[in-house]
Protein backbone atom coordinates (compact mmCIF):
# COMPACT_ATOMS: atom_id res chain seq x y z
CA UNK A 1 0.00 0.00 0.00
CA UNK A 2 1.57 3.27 -1.07
CA UNK A 3 2.38 5.76 1.62
CA UNK A 4 4.43 8.94 2.49
CA UNK A 5 7.53 7.34 4.94
CA UNK A 6 10.31 7.98 5.93
CA UNK A 7 12.85 5.70 7.11
CA UNK A 8 16.26 5.83 9.22
CA UNK A 9 19.24 3.72 8.58
CA UNK A 10 21.81 4.00 11.07
CA UNK A 11 23.89 1.70 9.69
CA UNK A 12 27.13 1.12 11.87
CA UNK A 13 26.89 3.59 14.32
CA UNK A 14 25.98 4.71 17.82
CA UNK A 15 26.11 2.47 20.91
CA UNK A 16 22.99 0.81 23.04
CA UNK A 17 23.05 3.99 25.45
CA UNK A 18 23.72 6.58 22.26
CA UNK A 19 21.04 5.11 20.37
CA UNK A 20 18.19 5.13 23.14
CA UNK A 21 18.84 8.69 23.41
CA UNK A 22 18.89 9.56 19.95
CA UNK A 23 15.40 7.45 19.45
CA UNK A 24 14.17 9.09 22.74
CA UNK A 25 15.00 12.86 21.04
CA UNK A 26 13.16 11.93 17.53
CA UNK A 27 10.40 10.48 19.13
CA UNK A 28 9.79 13.43 21.24
CA UNK A 29 10.60 15.72 19.12
CA UNK A 30 8.60 14.28 16.10
CA UNK A 31 5.21 13.92 18.14
CA UNK A 32 5.36 17.68 19.35
CA UNK A 33 5.85 19.02 16.25
CA UNK A 34 4.57 16.80 13.23
CA UNK A 35 0.88 17.33 13.24
CA UNK A 36 -1.71 16.36 10.57
CA UNK A 37 0.67 14.07 8.68
CA UNK A 38 0.36 10.62 8.07
CA UNK A 39 3.96 10.09 6.88
CA UNK A 40 5.22 7.22 8.46
CA UNK A 41 8.26 6.73 10.35
CA UNK A 42 10.72 3.32 10.15
CA UNK A 43 13.99 3.25 12.03
CA UNK A 44 16.34 1.03 11.23
CA UNK A 45 19.09 0.59 14.65
CA UNK A 46 21.78 -2.06 14.50
CA UNK A 47 21.00 -5.75 15.44
CA UNK A 48 21.46 -5.83 19.18
CA UNK A 49 19.72 -2.48 19.48
CA UNK A 50 16.56 -3.33 18.04
CA UNK A 51 14.74 -4.84 21.01
CA UNK A 52 15.27 -1.89 23.41
CA UNK A 53 15.05 0.42 20.75
CA UNK A 54 11.55 -1.01 19.58
CA UNK A 55 10.56 -0.65 22.97
CA UNK A 56 10.80 2.86 23.03
CA UNK A 57 8.65 3.50 19.57
CA UNK A 58 5.52 5.18 20.87
CA UNK A 59 3.00 1.82 20.42
CA UNK A 60 0.13 2.46 17.83
CA UNK A 61 1.94 5.36 16.31
CA UNK A 62 3.89 6.53 13.19
CA UNK A 63 6.78 4.38 14.34
CA UNK A 64 7.95 1.69 13.37
CA UNK A 65 10.76 -1.13 13.86
CA UNK A 66 12.78 -1.94 10.89
CA UNK A 67 16.28 -3.84 10.25
CA UNK A 68 18.83 -2.78 8.33
CA UNK A 69 19.15 -6.91 6.77
CA UNK A 70 18.65 -10.80 7.22
CA UNK A 71 19.28 -14.25 6.58
CA UNK A 72 18.02 -16.03 3.92
CA UNK A 73 18.00 -18.69 5.97
CA UNK A 74 14.95 -20.01 8.21
CA UNK A 75 17.39 -21.43 11.32
CA UNK A 76 20.41 -23.41 11.87
CA UNK A 77 24.30 -23.54 11.85
CA UNK A 78 25.01 -20.36 10.34
CA UNK A 79 26.96 -18.41 12.47
CA UNK A 80 26.87 -14.70 13.42
CA UNK A 81 23.48 -14.89 10.89
CA UNK A 82 20.12 -12.80 12.09
CA UNK A 83 17.09 -14.47 10.92
CA UNK A 84 13.76 -13.01 9.64
CA UNK A 85 12.19 -14.67 12.49
CA UNK A 86 14.17 -13.54 15.18
CA UNK A 87 14.06 -9.89 13.77
CA UNK A 88 10.07 -10.37 14.15
CA UNK A 89 9.83 -11.85 17.51
CA UNK A 90 11.88 -7.97 18.68
CA UNK A 91 9.29 -6.29 16.91
CA UNK A 92 10.96 -5.27 13.84
CA UNK A 93 7.67 -4.89 10.67
CA UNK A 94 10.26 -3.78 8.23
CA UNK A 95 13.64 -4.96 6.97
CA UNK A 96 16.22 -3.37 4.55
CA UNK A 97 17.61 -4.96 1.80
CA UNK A 98 19.93 -4.66 -0.90
CA UNK A 99 21.55 -1.80 0.07
CA UNK A 100 24.66 -0.66 -2.11
CA UNK A 101 27.08 -1.55 0.46
CA UNK A 102 25.96 -5.08 1.05
CA UNK A 103 25.68 -5.61 -1.75
CA UNK A 104 29.48 -4.15 -2.37
CA UNK A 105 30.74 -5.36 0.52
CA UNK A 106 29.36 -8.49 0.99
CA UNK A 107 28.99 -9.91 -1.82
CA UNK A 108 25.00 -10.07 -1.72
CA UNK A 109 23.88 -10.66 -4.94
CA UNK A 110 20.16 -10.32 -7.26
CA UNK A 111 19.83 -13.96 -6.65
CA UNK A 112 20.73 -14.11 -2.88
CA UNK A 113 18.50 -10.91 -2.52
CA UNK A 114 15.47 -12.73 -4.15
CA UNK A 115 16.43 -14.76 -1.22
CA UNK A 116 16.41 -13.09 0.96
CA UNK A 117 13.03 -11.31 0.22
CA UNK A 118 11.00 -14.39 0.29
CA UNK A 119 12.57 -15.46 3.70
CA UNK A 120 11.26 -11.95 4.98
CA UNK A 121 7.88 -12.05 3.22
CA UNK A 122 7.54 -15.59 4.84
CA UNK A 123 8.04 -14.32 8.54
CA UNK A 124 5.68 -11.12 7.82
CA UNK A 125 8.19 -8.44 7.34
CA UNK A 126 7.82 -5.77 4.42
CA UNK A 127 11.44 -5.56 2.72
CA UNK A 128 12.92 -2.10 2.01
CA UNK A 129 14.68 -3.36 -1.26
CA UNK A 130 17.51 -0.90 -2.33
CA UNK A 131 18.33 0.00 -6.32
CA UNK A 132 20.86 2.15 -7.47
CA UNK A 133 23.71 2.59 -10.01
CA UNK A 134 27.28 3.56 -10.00
CA UNK A 135 28.53 6.86 -11.14
CA UNK A 136 30.41 4.60 -14.05
CA UNK A 137 27.08 3.50 -14.79
CA UNK A 138 25.51 6.34 -14.94
CA UNK A 139 27.93 8.52 -17.11
CA UNK A 140 27.89 5.69 -19.66
CA UNK A 141 23.70 6.13 -19.90
CA UNK A 142 23.13 2.50 -17.97
CA UNK A 143 21.10 3.51 -15.34
CA UNK A 144 17.22 2.72 -16.35
CA UNK A 145 19.59 -1.03 -18.06
CA UNK A 146 21.18 -1.73 -14.63
CA UNK A 147 17.97 -0.38 -12.83
CA UNK A 148 15.84 -2.38 -14.44
CA UNK A 149 17.93 -5.78 -14.27
CA UNK A 150 17.99 -5.31 -10.55
CA UNK A 151 14.39 -5.17 -10.46
CA UNK A 152 13.81 -7.77 -12.40
CA UNK A 153 16.27 -10.31 -11.17
CA UNK A 154 16.18 -9.51 -7.56
CA UNK A 155 12.66 -8.08 -7.43
CA UNK A 156 9.99 -9.14 -10.06
CA UNK A 157 9.44 -13.27 -9.17
CA UNK A 158 7.34 -12.11 -6.57
CA UNK A 159 3.74 -12.95 -6.59
CA UNK A 160 1.15 -9.94 -6.47
CA UNK A 161 0.33 -10.66 -3.05
CA UNK A 162 3.95 -10.99 -1.83
CA UNK A 163 5.21 -8.07 -4.20
CA UNK A 164 2.13 -5.74 -2.62
CA UNK A 165 4.21 -6.09 1.14
CA UNK A 166 7.45 -4.52 -0.90
CA UNK A 167 8.87 -0.90 -0.37
CA UNK A 168 11.68 0.22 -2.98
CA UNK A 169 14.00 2.67 -2.11
CA UNK A 170 16.43 4.19 -5.09
CA UNK A 171 19.45 5.18 -3.73
CA UNK A 172 22.21 6.09 -6.43
CA UNK A 173 25.07 4.39 -4.96
CA UNK A 174 27.05 8.06 -6.60
CA UNK A 175 24.89 9.92 -3.72
CA UNK A 176 24.94 7.70 -0.70
CA UNK A 177 26.98 9.85 1.76
CA UNK A 178 29.22 11.88 -0.57
CA UNK A 179 26.44 15.32 0.06
CA UNK A 180 25.70 14.81 -3.68
CA UNK A 181 22.41 13.97 -3.95
CA UNK A 182 20.51 13.28 -6.94
CA UNK A 183 18.80 16.79 -8.19
CA UNK A 184 14.80 16.34 -7.93
CA UNK A 185 14.47 15.84 -11.36
CA UNK A 186 17.03 12.67 -11.64
CA UNK A 187 15.32 11.19 -8.38
CA UNK A 188 11.58 11.86 -10.48
CA UNK A 189 12.82 10.14 -13.57
CA UNK A 190 14.19 7.06 -11.76
CA UNK A 191 11.29 6.71 -9.83
CA UNK A 192 8.90 7.07 -12.57
CA UNK A 193 10.54 4.34 -14.83
CA UNK A 194 10.79 2.01 -11.49
CA UNK A 195 6.85 2.94 -11.78
CA UNK A 196 6.87 1.72 -15.21
CA UNK A 197 8.66 -1.33 -14.68
CA UNK A 198 6.36 -2.54 -12.23
CA UNK A 199 3.23 -1.72 -14.22
CA UNK A 200 4.83 -3.57 -16.91
CA UNK A 201 5.81 -6.59 -14.66
CA UNK A 202 2.68 -6.48 -12.35
CA UNK A 203 -0.23 -3.91 -13.34
CA UNK A 204 -0.76 -0.39 -13.34
CA UNK A 205 -2.49 -0.88 -9.39
CA UNK A 206 0.74 -2.39 -8.44
CA UNK A 207 2.58 0.44 -9.97
CA UNK A 208 0.27 3.14 -8.46
CA UNK A 209 0.63 1.15 -4.84
CA UNK A 210 3.82 0.80 -4.46
CA UNK A 211 5.49 2.79 -2.27
CA UNK A 212 8.95 4.59 -3.39
CA UNK A 213 11.79 6.11 -1.57
CA UNK A 214 14.84 7.95 -2.34
CA UNK A 215 17.93 7.77 -0.31
CA UNK A 216 21.37 9.40 -0.97
CA UNK A 217 22.19 12.53 0.95
CA UNK A 218 19.01 13.44 1.39
CA UNK A 219 18.29 16.27 3.97
CA UNK A 220 16.65 18.55 6.00
CA UNK A 221 17.26 21.53 3.13
CA UNK A 222 16.49 18.92 0.30
CA UNK A 223 13.65 16.86 1.48
CA UNK A 224 11.03 19.12 0.28
CA UNK A 225 11.83 19.50 -2.97
CA UNK A 226 12.83 15.93 -3.53
CA UNK A 227 9.52 14.51 -1.78
CA UNK A 228 7.15 16.94 -3.93
CA UNK A 229 7.90 14.98 -7.10
CA UNK A 230 5.14 12.79 -8.22
CA UNK A 231 6.66 9.85 -7.62
CA UNK A 232 9.04 10.16 -4.71
CA UNK A 233 6.83 8.60 -1.89
CA UNK A 234 9.66 9.68 0.93
CA UNK A 235 13.42 8.74 2.25
CA UNK A 236 16.00 6.08 3.20
CA UNK A 237 17.99 8.44 5.08
CA UNK A 238 21.46 7.46 6.26
CA UNK A 239 23.72 10.31 8.09
CA UNK A 240 20.84 12.61 8.70
CA UNK A 241 19.17 10.37 10.54
CA UNK A 242 21.49 10.22 13.20
CA UNK A 243 20.36 13.90 14.19
CA UNK A 244 17.63 14.02 15.64
CA UNK A 245 16.80 18.03 14.60
CA UNK A 246 17.68 17.20 11.01
CA UNK A 247 15.83 13.97 10.60
CA UNK A 248 12.69 15.51 12.16
CA UNK A 249 13.04 18.10 9.97
CA UNK A 250 13.06 15.83 7.00
CA UNK A 251 9.74 13.88 8.59
CA UNK A 252 8.09 17.16 8.36
CA UNK A 253 9.08 17.99 4.82
CA UNK A 254 5.65 16.05 3.55
O1 LIG B 1 20.20 3.72 3.29
C1 LIG B 1 20.32 5.11 3.26
C2 LIG B 1 21.70 5.53 2.96
O2 LIG B 1 22.34 4.69 2.06
C3 LIG B 1 21.80 6.97 2.51
O3 LIG B 1 22.89 7.47 3.19
O4 LIG B 1 24.10 9.18 4.49
O5 LIG B 1 23.66 9.50 2.01
O6 LIG B 1 21.75 9.65 3.67
P1 LIG B 1 23.11 9.04 3.35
Amino acid sequence: MRKNLVAGNWKMNTTYQDGLALVSEITNMVQDEVTGSDVEVVICPPFPFLAAIGKQLPENSRFHLGAQNCSQKESGAYTGEVSARMLQSVGCEYVILGHSERRQYFREDNELLSQKLKAALATGLKPIFCVGESLETREADDTFKFISQQLQEGLFHLSNEEFDQVVIAYEPIWAIGTGKTATSAQAQEVHAYIREQIAQAYDAEAALNTTILYGGSANAQNARELFSQPDVDGGLIGGASLKSRDFTDIIKSF
